[in-house]
């Protein structure tokens, strides 16, 4: 390991401070590993106070992986890799309009990012430019954790389980395809379907098994009757983001936060209205959640 590098855990389940490092300089090889073994280990890793434009965020994240953009954003021509989470450019989500209502409005919008996607990102890092006054804390949960503290019975079972994954109607109109036509909408629903992933998954680095279910993404289980996969879908959400397998950061301006999509959920706060907030966001790798 590097010789400055210190790794504070932040709670005994994810999550973890690391000090000793700048991420702006160009990071020698043996720094990077014990970063990247961190981030398998923690899951989250928390940065503070790295003076950083969005350049060198996605040159620092580029180590960690190749940097992709969003689907979505591909499918419409776009190629950007560095995305500005802003409330000044971006409108707040129209609940009423999202599609799993009961879930989001029970659990939150608690989700691994794109998972109506085949492939997923393998880590994402968050920058914060801009912090509002109150409010703004972004929520991560390990789903490895929330998975092995399932019965041996329960974990059986959900093995041989597939679970849909949908956008659902806010993507097209969030990314403004909407406005474009119904032939644009046709097009996205074509390039977008719902997509089966494994409930379980096992992490292609740890080995460990993880949960891969979310409430914004997940509409139903395969082969169950939709009562049967609505109560277990329920129970899943409600078990997976229980308060004992979640971290919580506070954002401070220059916080970097890089976590492992494979093994977490995490949750985008609503609670900082009408303030601004800015975090800059780059994702990197893309992979097919492997089945446990
Ligand atoms: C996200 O869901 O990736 C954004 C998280 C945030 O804005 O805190």
């Amino acid at each position: 390991m590097s010789a400055s590098l210190r790794i504070s855990p932040l709670t005994s389940v994810l999550g973890a401070r690391i000090e000793g490092v700048s991420l702006a300089d160009s990071l020698e090889d043996a720094t990077l590993r014990a970063i990247r073994a961190a981030l398998i280990e923690h899951l989250v890793l928390v940065f503070p106070g790295q003076r950083l434009d969005a350049e060198q965020q996605h040159a620092f994240a580029s180590r960690l992986g190749r940097p992709e953009p969003h689907p979505v954003t591909r499918h419409l021509g776009g190629d950007a890799t560095i995305v500005r989470i802003d409330n000044d450019l971006i409108a707040p989500p129209d609940l009423a309009a999202l599609p799993h209502l009961d879930h989001l409005a029970v659990h939150g919008a608690w989700h691994t990012d794109y998972t109506f996607n085949p492939e997923i990102p393998t880590f994402a890092t968050l920058r914060a430019e801009i912090v509002p006054p109150v409010g703004g804390d972004t929520s991560w949960a390990s789903t490895v954790e929330a998975y092995d503290t399932l019965s041996p019975r329960m974990k059986g079972w959900l093995e041989e389980l597939e679970a849909v994954h949908w956008h659902g109607p806010h993507f097209a109109r969030n990314f403004g395809i909407e406005k474009q036509g119904p032939e644009a909408v046709a097009r996205f629903e074509a390039a977008f379907p719902p997509h089966r992933h494994p409930v379980v998954i096992r992490h292609p680095e740890s080995g460990r098994r993880a949960l891969f279910v979310n409430p914004s993404y997940t509409v139903r289980l395969e082969g169950l009757e939709p009562g049967e996969g609505e109560a277990l879908l329920a129970f899943l959400f409600r078990h997976m983001t229980q308060p004992r397998f979640q971290l919580r950061h506070h954002w401070s301006p220059d916080d970097l936060v890089a976590w492992d999509e494979r093994s977490t959920i995490h949750l985008a706060p609503t609670d900082f209205q009408p303030h601004r907030r800015r975090l800059i966001r780059v994702a990197v790798g893309s992979e097919a959640p492997g089945a446990a």
